[in-house]
């Protein structure tokens, strides 16, 4: 389909070089039907603070504007017996609602549980070597001892933090694609997510592992290629899980019985495992709650969608993230996730809201901070299955984006209070409130466009 405000665009070269004005200047004028109006709307995002916006603007390449995301918080989150309140960035309306419920019920039978089972995380120099390899392998605690010595002097600040290399050992991957082998190295990063420190210690491992072929009579330097030096972003050494359990007689909820509401909610979860539809939707509810605290404290929240993804499919079909189960009176819901976090390092001291979090959060470690995100996942969860088992979601949802259609309509302050006191027992349908609105201000109500 044609859009019509479309203009034809010309290639520009050097765009990146330009200074913040003129790529603004080059943008509105070869982007936007109005270039005045769009120019006033990206400017009236930038900070009054000319060095704070400096600061956002460095993050990345070509910035021109902030982009604003509502930044919430969900108190009464009792989790190892210590209450937090939760820093939550998100732009889902009923997303903070729904962990500040679920804070509130398991407030009051005992809070949440979490445990790191796990902290280490890997990284591959991927390489093909054509011809006999065995060499490498034969040979493995001599090529060991130099890619070490490669790297000691990266490693030596992250062992005085208590961190460093665990291990190494070279995988032959050539069953599943002909010459492919790994160096494959297992790091302790402590506070740090380590995405730098393990990235540059495959770098150096790199250079040594091809000077190894180089030097070795029984192999030749020429047939190894170094394809790639990356760490993995699925953590399945970096795990941790959190819980929930009270009494089943407990969980009363929303008009139904406990045994009911028991007996469904876990109904719910076995369908999420035995169906990958709902278990994508399922999870996609969890990560609401796990995103939101992974942006509002500064992590990389891609990284964590493809750990748990990877995770959530590593039987072979994709499930739940979270498990329940009923027995002897008790009901228990879990979450067990992969979550590679940092403290320190990134955005951690430089974006004001992510000190904040943080401190918020009482200064957590990595660890703690695993525990706090994998409980706000299970909380996000618990709210969806709670509703979805008895009154649905559209109620709890729909309020939420009461206010959001009630903006778009530019109601007034004492409307929108009008107006929400109306709806307050019903579901908002986003044309109700269109008629409703109208009618209170005397204005027509609009056609519906088909
Ligand atoms: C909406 O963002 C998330 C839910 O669909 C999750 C779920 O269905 O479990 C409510």
């Amino acid at each position: 389909m044609q859009n019509k405000s479309a203009k034809m665009k010309e290639p520009i070269k050097g765009f990146s070089k330009l200074s913040k004005a003129a790529k603004l200047e080059w943008l509105v004028n070869n982007n936007f039907d109005n270039a005045d109006e769009a120019r006033e709307v990206m400017t009236t995002y930038w900070h009054s603070d000319a060095e704070l916006q400096q600061r956002h603007d460095e993050f990345i390449e070509n910035t021109i504007s902030n982009y604003y995301m509502p930044y919430g918080v969900a108190p009464n989150f009792k989790i190892n017996g210590k209450l937090y309140t939760i820093p939550m960035a998100i732009e889902e309306s009923s997303v903070v609602a729904a962990a500040s419920k679920s804070a509130g019920f398991w407030l009051e039978r005992g809070g949440f549980t979490a445990e790191v089972l796990s902290t280490e995380k890997i990284g591959h120099v991927h390489f093909m070597y054509e011809g006999d390899a065995t060499a490498l392998f034969e040979d493995f605690d001599a090529l060991e001892l130099d890619l070490r010595t490669a790297t000691a002097e990266l490693v030596a600040n992250m062992e005085a933090r208590g961190g460093g290399i665990s291990s190494i050992k070279i995988v032959d991957a050539t069953d599943r694609l002909s010459n492919y082998y790994q160096i494959e190295v297992t790091f302790e990063t402590c506070d740090s997510m380590g995405a730098n420190f393990i990235n540059s210690n495959l770098e150096e491992m790199a250079k040594s592992l091809e000077a190894f072929a180089h030097n070795h009579p029984k192999l030749n330097g020429e047939n190894l290629e170094v394809v790639m030096r990356i760490l993995s972003n699925y953590t399945p050494k970096c795990l941790v899980r959190a819980s929930v359990s009270c009494p089943i007689e407990d969980l009363a909820s929303e008009g139904v019985s406990s045994e009911e509401f028991a007996r469904k909610f876990k109904r719910a979860v076995d369908i999420a495992n035995a169906e990958p539809y709902r278990a994508t939707t399922h999870n996609k509810g969890i990560m609401n709650g796990i995103d939101a605290v992974i942006i509002a404290t500064g992590n990389d929240f891609r990284a964590v969608e493809a750990a748990c993804h990877r995770h959530a499919s590593r039987s072979g079909s994709y499930k739940s993230l979270t498990g329940c189960t009923v027995e002897n009176g008790i009901f228990t819901f879990w979450i067990e996730i992969p979550l590679a976090l940092g403290v320190v390092g990134g955005l951690t001291k430089l974006h004001p809201l992510v000190v904040r979090s943080l401190e918020m959060l009482g200064k957590p470690n990595a660890e703690e901070l695993m525990g706090i995100v994998a409980v706000s996942g299970l909380a996000q969860n618990f709210a969806a299955l709670r509703a979805l088992v008895t009154t649905g979601i559209q109620k709890g949802h729909m309020k939420m984006h009461l206010m959001n259609i009630l903006t778009q309509l530019e109601a007034t302050p004492e409307e929108k209070i009008h107006i929400a006191n109306h709806f307050k027992d019903k579901v908002p349908h986003h044309r109700e409130v269109v008629n409703y609105f109208c009618q209170f201000r005397g204005i027509p109500v609009p056609k519906v466009e088909k």
